[in-house]
């Protein structure tokens, strides 16, 4: 029996199927590489000692999964495959809609073929829009304001209505916050195609001087500094809160969502600070305007997490940039 991971050659893919692996399951990955490389899959494996079965195939191929589901024993999917980037979104709805959606429909449609009906699915923080307060709870109302977390929000909701038709299914949505960070060994981290759109990979280019500066997007936010506030996550961190959601779909029937986060909040300064600190390099910054879509200040409530799973973050942002610079040095930057 084999757990399948989708998306599996990327950021959070990648540091889960280690601690799949370190957990005793076995681990077959598919991923289409458009933004990762095959080359992290025999990472994973050198850093378990352990053997990763990888197909190179896209959810919107149906027959390339129907192939996977014939030629593996697949007990549960935990879902990452998925494009992110929120800019790109606003440009290209239709590209994010057929990819997300039609994919996971693809992939949903596949499993129930083969008998297989628990999935753990990559939601964020996202769906929680512009308008609460945080900290962000589950019970909160939910709103999009790009097609990217659109894409989120609708598969949270096709998800919750498979679950009420098949009482077979079980789904944990997990909501995550901002994953940053790297495996301690430096050998996976996050390595975006094309310009990236998230702080740390910004932060790393103008470290590293592949960028002149840090643009800081706004300085006048109602936050203690004037900067946004985020609740920034290790990846291992994330990564072991899928090993805890996987038990639980195994136990559990129906679909429930939970936030992966620290419940901490730091500011764009403070994390450029603690980067500076950590990496022992000078981030060169200049502050500019806001960044549309915004808000000031985002963190989670974690409790339900601790509740329901038993999980809790267990890294502070010092060990974020640690294991991040450790990885820019030891591999990104080779
Ligand atoms: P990532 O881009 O590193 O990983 C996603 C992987 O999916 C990539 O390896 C990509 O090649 C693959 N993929 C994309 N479309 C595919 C398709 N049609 N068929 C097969 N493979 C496909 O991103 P990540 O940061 O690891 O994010 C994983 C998931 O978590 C995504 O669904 C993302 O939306 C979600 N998420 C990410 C963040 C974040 O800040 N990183 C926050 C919240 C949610
Ligand atoms: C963090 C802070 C920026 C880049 C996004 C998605 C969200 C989720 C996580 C997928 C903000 C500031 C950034 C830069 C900066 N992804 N910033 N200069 O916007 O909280 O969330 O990623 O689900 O859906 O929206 O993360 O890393 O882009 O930004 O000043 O070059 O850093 O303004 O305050 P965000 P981020």
């Amino acid at each position: 029996m084999a757990v399948l991971v989708s998306g599996g050659a990327g950021f959070i893919g990648s540091h889960t199927c280690v601690e799949l692996l370190n957990s005793g399951e076995e681990v077959v990955v598919f991923d289409n590489l458009s933004n990762s490389k095959r080359s992290v899959i025999d990472r994973i494996e050198e850093i378990t000692g352990k053997k990763v079965k990888f197909y190179q195939a896209d959810m919107l191929d149906k027959e390339a999964l129907r192939n996977i589901f014939k030629e593996n024993d697949i007990e549960s999917v935990i879902h990452f495959a998925g494009l992110k980037a929120v800019g790109e979104s606003v440009c290209y709805p239709m590209k994010y809609f057929e990819n997300n959606i039609y994919g996971t429909i693809n992939l949903c449609q596949v499993m129930e073929e083969f008998g297989c009906k628990r999935m753990v699915f990559s939601s964020s923080a996202t769906v929680y829009g512009m308008r609460n307060q945080s900290p962000l709870s589950e019970e909160m109302p939910l709103s999009v304001t790009n097609p990217y977390g659109r894409t989120k929000l609708v598969i949270e909701d096709m998800m919750r209505d498979l679950c009420f038709a098949d009482k077979e299914w079980s789904v944990m949505l997990l909501r995550y916050f901002n994953p940053i960070g790297a495996h301690k060994s430096g050998l996976i981290g996050e390595d975006p195609n094309g310009i990236p759109n998230n702080l740390l990979p910004n932060v790393v280019n103008a470290a590293i001087g592949k960028t002149d500066k840090l643009k800081v997007f706004g300085n006048d936010y109602d936050t203690p500094d004037g900067s946004c506030v985020r609740d920034y996550i290790h990846v291992v961190d994330l990564a072991v809160g899928h090993i805890s959601a996987l038990k639980k779909i195994r136990e559990m029937k129906g679909a429930d969502a939970i936030n992966l986060g620290t419940g901490c909040g730091y500011s764009v300064y403070e994390i450029i600070n603690a980067f500076e600190k950590e990496s022992g390099v000078k981030v060169p910054y200049e502050t500019v305007g806001r960044r549309s879509g915004d808000v000031a200040e985002c963190y989670s409530d974690p409790s339900k997490a601790a509740r329901e799973l038993g999980w809790k973050a267990q890294f502070g942002i010092s060990e974020m940039c640690r294991d991040l610079w450790n990885y820019v040095t030891k591999t990104l930057n080779k």
